[in-house]
């Protein structure tokens, strides 16, 4: 008997409980057509907490996280809770989390599905084949850097404060995390950092360089984010691995997802030293839609996916998940983020369905 393992699941703020509903679908398929041993437990995060316990990230729902194998989350926020304490914001419970179980290590990967070309905004011969992956810093940098804040001086004016702030150690681990993954796959890691300013990231450019020379195997670049960015949208295909810090992870990974089509398709894993993981869809709440059926949930199942992966090493479940969402795409059916002339719009929980449908042809 394999034993059982448990994934918390945080569907969160707006879209967060749609979009997860249709990953649950997903693993109640696997666990009755193919036999996968996990069990589910819910719990309140972000805003949804903060209504009904007074906190975005309560106790139960922290000591779950960590009882747990894996992490399944959805989103967090919405203007509802925007002029609340920034102690008290639903993003809070999302940088707690990061924070208390050390997932420190954030892979972002932005792969075009070949039949999503049309929906993006860039020209096909230039994402033509695209399959990148992010490295992001997740638990340093300004984020969680310290002095911060908001302080009136002496002369009644006010400053806001934040600290841009790496240690070697913090730099080093990362840096192990993206080589390995470079040497699995095309062996190019492209660290990013604005070490013409920034002595945080000068560091950072040392650190990576030092531990280079451990990974012979891989050939090490270094760009500057402002550099990065642009060549993100001019010829993204020259990446492979990219290596990068806290804050400009944040901005690159939602520019690297445009490349695909939609944020609405990148899933994103988040581990600690031992591999244990939060797996969330890199898109936020949209409470714009939210409850009406409309978000699309491919990008938490591919998220689901990758816990499968990353944290309880079934690469044979992880691959069936991501055919299925494929062969769903190849059916036509999109939902409206990916829509273009020639396929058949959906509702999120069509979409879930179709999944649902491709992998039980898989079973049969
Ligand atoms: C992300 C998000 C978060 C971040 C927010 C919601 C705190 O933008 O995961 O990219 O800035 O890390
Ligand atoms: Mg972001």
């Amino acid at each position: 008997m394999p034993t059982t393992k448990k994934i918390a699941v945080l569907p969160g703020d707006g879209i967060g409980p749609e979009i997860v509903g249709e990953a649950l679908k997903v693993l109640d398929c696997l666990r009755q057509e193919f036999g996968v041993a996990v069990e589910i437990e819910e719990a309140l995060v972000g805003g949804a907490a903060y209504d009904a316990t007074g906190h975005p990230l309560p106790q139960e729902t922290l000591a779950l996280a960590k009882a747990a194998d894996a992490v399944l989350l959805g989103a967090v926020g919405g203007p509802k809770w925007e002029s609340l304490d920034y102690a008290l914001r639903p993003e809070r419970a999302l940088l707690g989390l990061r924070a208390e179980l050390n997932l420190f290590a954030n892979l972002r990967p932005a792969v075009l599905h070949p039949q999503l070309i049309q929906a993006s905004t860039l020209k096909p011969e230039v994402i033509e084949g695209l399959d990148l992956i992010i490295v992001r810093e997740l638990t340093g940098d300004v984020y969680f850097g310290k002095p911060r804040g908001i302080r009136t001086l002496e002369n009644g004016e006010r400053v806001g404060i934040n600290t841009m702030i790496y240690h070697e150690a913090e730099i080093r681990r990362i840096a192990h995390v993206a080589f390995k993954l470079a040497g699995q796959r095309k062996g190019k890691l492209c660290s990013v950092d604005k070490a013409n300013v920034l002595e945080s990231t000068e560091l950072w450019r040392q650190v990576v360089s030092e531990v280079g020379r451990d990974y012979p195997e891989v050939a090490l670049t270094h760009l500057y984010v402002d550099n990065a960015a642009m060549q993100l949208v001019r010829a993204p295909k020259q990446f492979d691995v990219i290596l990068t810090t806290n804050l400009f992870g944040d901005i690159l990974s939602d520019c690297a997802a445009m490349l695909t089509g939609s944020i609405g398709m990148l899933p994103s894993a988040s581990l600690n030293e031992s591999g244990k993981g939060m797996y969330e869809p890199i898109h936020g709440s949209a409470p714009d839609i939210a409850g009406q059926n409309l978000a699309n949930p491919l990008a938490t199942i591919l998220s689901l996916a990758m816990l499968f992966r990353y944290t309880l090493n079934d690469e044979a479940t992880a691959v069936r998940i991501e055919r299925a969402v494929d062969g769903a795409l190849n059916a036509g059916v999109r939902t409206a983020d990916i829509y273009s002339p020639g396929t058949r719009k959906v509702s999120t929980s069509e979409m879930g369905d179709r999944v649902v449908a491709q992998l039980r042809a898989q079973a049969a």
